[in-house]
């Protein structure tokens, strides 16, 4: 064979590597963003409240790891008017147990994540849409919690005034931090499930009628 049809031949032969390397690492990035996309599908259908934990610790990194969840939610104007209260002392949910009447499940719970609105860090709070941001936030504490193996409800504080005395003074909150939420977190026992909540009649396309 001539030199030159051997240079063709391996110019060609190398064409050929360079192209199916480049298909096989494109298909498996597909694959992977496809796969990501019906995982966090696969959470968000998956939730529910869980209010029954096994005895089991949750790690201080998992805890921050659900905070980070909660803060990467959306803002209104970005102003993250929010703040997380972690509490695992056992003292500190028992008394909280004792006192919030829907909120019971914080005697079994390893910990809570409290999400308040901070209105000191804000300009004009009457204006502000810390309800909805921090809403937003306990949203994306629920759906992590779900992600990676864990129980939480959301319990309501806030508007009830005698439920967020209960929580301002158990954790010693300033006046100008509102309680929003408790979120009891822990290890679920497995038996609570997701509730199917599609219904067709609460969609309408483009107008009302
Ligand atoms: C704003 C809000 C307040 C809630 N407050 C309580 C509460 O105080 N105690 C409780 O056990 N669950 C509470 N929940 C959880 C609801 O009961 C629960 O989301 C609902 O029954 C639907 O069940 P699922 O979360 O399993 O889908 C609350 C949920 C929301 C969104």
């Amino acid at each position: 064979m001539k030199k030159n049809n051997i240079y063709q031949l391996t110019t060609l032969a190398l064409c050929v590597v360079v192209v199916v390397l480049a298909y096989t690492n494109f298909s498996s990035d597909s694959a992977m963003e496809a796969s990501n996309k019906a995982a966090v599908l696969e959470t968000i259908h998956s939730r529910k409240s869980v209010r029954k934990y096994i005895d089991k610790p949750v790690s201080k990194d998992d805890l921050l790891t659900l905070v980070k969840a909660g803060m990467a939610a959306p803002s209104g104007k970005n102003e993250q008017p929010w703040a997380f209260v972690i509490v695992s002392e056992k003292a500190r949910l028992d008394t909280m147990a004792e006192r919030l009447p829907y909120a019971k499940m914080l005697r079994q719970a390893a910990a809570a994540i409290v999400v308040c609105g901070d209105m000191a860090r804000l300009r004009n709070p009457e204006a502000s849409l810390w309800v909805q941001d921090c809403s937003a936030a306990t949203e994306n504490i629920l759906l992590a919690a779900e992600a990676i193996g864990l129980g939480a409800v959301w319990t309501a504080a806030y508007p009830y005034e005698d439920r967020m005395g209960v929580v301002r003074s158990v954790l010693n909150l300033p006046p100008t931090t509102i309680p929003l939420c408790v979120i009891p977190v822990g290890y679920p026992d497995g038996t609570e499930k997701p509730k199917d909540k599609w219904k067709e009649e609460n969609v309408r396309w483009e107008r009302w009628e």
